[in-house]
């Protein structure tokens, strides 16, 4: 039975975290496919999300994309890539409520609607094309009944739409290898552990500024790319190196190595910002400051006591070891960003992972 009347929407709906890098990725090889310069590592962070709902129906004339309920278009490159890979590996799909049976050879005429939300700043540092994309592509391929014809294909097809959403499709510390090949097919990501591995460690995400940032990473890395002498020395001297250490730190749960190689390398990125021409900014003061709040508590200890990492925005992403030492890097945040006398401070949570804006 293929598809009778014209009167049936068929819709499925995702969930997909953000993730921060801790070994980052910064410039491409080639930008079609997205190739990147280097192998990356990221955390993956489950309270900062997307949730996408598509749909399929004979009486949609276009494919069309909402993001945070304001329709965007959906002619670019990246969104047309990651939807013409999912609708090439379609299968027969039943609706099992309905009934209804839509196959293999219809896809590629029936039109999608996209709606996706984020539960967090878009386009702040947070990583927000990571989730969007990898919820994208997830939701899609449940949608069409895709199937990987190969471990980690729906990573490089989420890699299609945004280099760090590769590493969303995966939970826990997921490492993005930059491969070898023209196609694109071995750049994919793969779990390092789940997130199990390393119960005690906390992460806090220090909302500085929800603003979106003025140099995207796609133009901002393609500068640097360009001109600076300083990324094309990270990514074929330091960062191979940091990749290796970085996996056997969170493999051994060593946090001392985790912490200086993370603060190491978000510091190398804001450098390469820096080496770009025209330079790109994207610490503001309040980044600054918590940054020497971090050094300088880990120099007065002698060993580090917690870790910060900053992507392409202010936003903050720090670690600690445990909830104990988590509870006094909060104490002192909050010392040094009091609070306004109205603020629900009961969101400030300690758990494994809690979100605060400053
Ligand atoms: C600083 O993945 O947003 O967050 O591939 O052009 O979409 P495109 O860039 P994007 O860049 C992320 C850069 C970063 C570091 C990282 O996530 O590894």
């Amino acid at each position: 039975m293929g598809i009778a009347g014209n009167d049936w929407v068929l819709m499925k709906t995702a969930r997909a975290p953000s993730n921060i890098a801790v070994i980052k990725y910064w410039g491409k090889r080639d930008e079609k496919l997205i190739l990147p310069i280097n192998s990356s590592i990221s955390v993956t962070l489950d309270y900062l999300f997307a949730t996408t709902t598509v749909a399929v129906g004979p009486s949609f004339t276009s494919d069309r994309l909402w993001l945070n309920g304001k329709e965007v278009s959906m002619e670019s490159e990246r969104y047309k890539n990651c939807l013409q890979q999912i609708r090439s590996r379609a299968t027969d799909v039943t609706d099992e409520k309905t009934g209804l049976v839509v196959k293999k050879e219809d896809w590629k005429d029936l039109h999608v609607h996209v709606a996706s939300r984020n539960n967090f700043p878009t386009a702040a540092g947070l990583a927000s094309s990571a989730a969007g994309f990898a919820c994208l592509v997830y939701a899609l391929a449940h949608l069409m009944g895709a199937k990987e014809t190969y471990e980690g294909e729906f990573s490089a097809i989420a890699r299609l739409g945004s280099g760090s959403a590769c590493r969303s499709l995966y939970g826990g510390f997921v490492k993005w290898n930059m491969g070898k090949e023209d196609s694109g097919r071995d750049s994919i990501a793969t779990q390092i552990v789940e997130k199990d591995h390393w119960k005690d460690l906390v992460i806090i995400i220090a909302v500085v500024s929800s603003r979106q940032k003025e140099t995207s990473s796609t133009a901002g890395m393609q500068t640097s790319v360009k001109t600076s002498p300083l990324l094309h020395h990270r990514a074929e001297v330091v960062v191979p190196k940091r990749i290796e250490q970085m996996e056997q730190a969170i493999l051994k749960q060593d946090f001392a190595t985790f912490a200086k190689l993370t603060c190491a390398d978000s510091n190398q990125f804001h450098a390469t910002c820096l080496d770009t021409s025209p330079p790109i900014f994207y610490m503001n003061d309040t980044s600054r400051r918590l940054i020497g709040l971090v050094e300088k508590w880990n120099a007065h200890e002698g060993t580090p006591q917690a870790a910060y990492t900053f992507d392409a925005g202010p936003n903050a992403v720090l670690f600690a070891p445990n909830n104990e030492v988590a509870k006094s890097l909060l104490q002192r945040i909050l010392y040094l960003f009091p609070p306004a006398a109205d603020a629900d401070i009961s969101k400030y949570v300690i758990g494994d992972q809690s979100i605060m804006e400053l």
